[in-house]
């Protein structure tokens, strides 16, 4: 199929290149100059592992390329709005970007004879495209949902750091649509994975991307709350936990207690069901809970190195800023809690990671960069260790220094862990 994602970034760009991947051929729209002339270098604007070399491949087979022009779309069967969906300041998300995507790509299809499907990747609130995304198309368009427009939600359940993976091996591919020939035309495009598929309307799609996004964080919320009383009573709850998680009902994954869940998604989409929630006037303690547990976890390394040593006028050295490995995203990220922590109690402070330091500086820029573990450690009084990255795994690097390590990802000399 010809495939058109509006919005390239990392789901429209992930996206992109995995439908290119199994044969489609793709074309990815952004408004960002720049961003689309890197990507048609073939080099993509983000990290993700294996991303690089397929995007190159697909480029250099011309089955994939970027472009600012919306009426490249007109060249397509179906198009993805994969366009972003920040937080409003009352939680509740702002849907600007998916309206003048929808709007925009409206205002082409005008000019198109025949059908054309529009598909929302976007994580947007249930009833987002029933209410404002088909309305908006249709009044630009011309086009009557159910006829020559095809309209579905079709959400993304991608993980940061091994998206590739996650889009050309997912657990379940969800499409929402009202109507069966929009549902064929959505479906044959993940014809080559096997995958469960599940049939919904667009608003219970939606649902499902919150509802799930809700339930993991508050997972993580529960195990940090429980691994914070584990450590309080002097156990370790990673031995706890392997001991909860031999339950069938309860599972092993997800159960690792740290300094706290980030990232574009989990933050947004629970503050945004939570909005949501209260709009309706349903109740949001578990909501409420869950973010409430999460706003303080990444305080706790500070406060255990705290009792340690006195932070003001100490140097501190941060190992890891993006809010996983095998990402270069900052957005949330628990790094972003602990430094400005780390500043307000006085400390300088040495970071270090091995992909998202650009994006971090630009926040941060009063803090001094490291370009290696080594280096970063060097001259620091002690160690906090904020993301999973192998490399800070070793050991011997750390010497006697002490060590907070928020993410159980090493055993130094002088060693504290989180919640354990
Ligand atoms: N990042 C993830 O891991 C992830 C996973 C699942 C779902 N999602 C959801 O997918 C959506 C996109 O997230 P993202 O992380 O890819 O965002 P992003 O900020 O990385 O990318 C969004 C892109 O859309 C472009 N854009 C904005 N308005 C546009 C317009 N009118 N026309 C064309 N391009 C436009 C921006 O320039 C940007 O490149 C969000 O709703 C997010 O919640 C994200």
């Amino acid at each position: 199929m010809r495939v058109s994602i509006i919005g390239t970034g990392y789901v429209g760009l992930v996206s992109g290149v995995c439908f290119a991947e199994l044969g489609h051929e793709v074309i990815c729209v952004d408004t960002v100059r720049e961003k689309v002339e890197s990507v048609n270098d073939g080099d993509p604007p983000i990290y993700e592992e294996g991303l690089e070399g397929m995007l190159r491949r697909h480029l250099s087979e011309g089955r994939f390329r970027a472009t600012t022009e919306y009426d490249d779309v007109l060249g397509t069967d179906i198009t993805f709005i994969c366009v972003g969906t920040p937080s409003r300041a009352d939680g509740s998300l702002d849907l600007r970007y998916v309206l003048k995507a929808s709007q925009d790509l409206g205002q082409v299809l005008r000019g198109k004879q025949g059908r054309h499907v529009v598909v929302v990747k976007s994580t947007v609130p249930p009833n987002t495209t029933r209410d404002l995304v088909a309305p908006a198309l249709q009044k630009a368009s011309g086009k009557t949902p159910g006829e020559d427009l095809g309209v579905a939600m079709n959400p993304e359940f991608l993980r940061e750091g091994v998206a590739v993976d996650d889009f050309l091996s997912p657990d379940r591919v969800v499409i929402g649509t009202q109507d069966d020939r929009t549902y064929e035309e959505v479906l044959s495009l993940y014809e080559a994975l096997e995958v469960p598929v599940l049939r919904t309307d667009t608003s219970t799609a939606e649902m499902i991307k919150m509802c799930s996004n809700a339930f993991l964080a508050a997972r993580i919320s529960l195990v940090n709350e429980l691994g914070n009383l584990s450590k309080a009573l002097g156990l370790d709850f990673r031995e706890v936990a392997r001991g909860v998680g031999m339950d069938p009902r309860i599972g092993p994954l997800f159960l690792r207690a740290g300094c706290g869940f980030g990232g574009s998604c989990f933050p947004k989409d629970v503050r945004s069901i939570r909005a949501q929630a209260r709009a309706l006037g349903a109740g949001t303690d578990m909501l409420d809970a869950t973010l409430a547990v999460n706003e303080r976890q990444p305080l706790m390394v500070v406060e255990l190195l705290e009792r340690r040593m006195e932070l003001y006028g100490s140097t501190v050295a941060v190992l890891g800023l993006a809010f996983k490995p095998g990402t270069d995203d900052v957005r949330e990220a628990s790094a972003l809690t602990v430094v400005r922590e780390l500043l307000r109690k006085g400390a300088d402070i040495r970071a270090y990671d091995p992909q998202a330091m650009p994006n971090f500086r630009s926040l941060f820029p009063q803090i001094t960069y490291c370009g290696s573990v080594k280096e970063c450690l060097r001259g620091a009084d002690a160690a906090l260790i904020l993301t999973e990255w192998q490399e800070f795994s070793e050991p011997g690097l750390y010497g006697q220094m002490p060590v907070v390590d928020g993410r159980g990802i090493t055993k130094t000399n002088n060693y504290e862990g989180i919640c354990w």
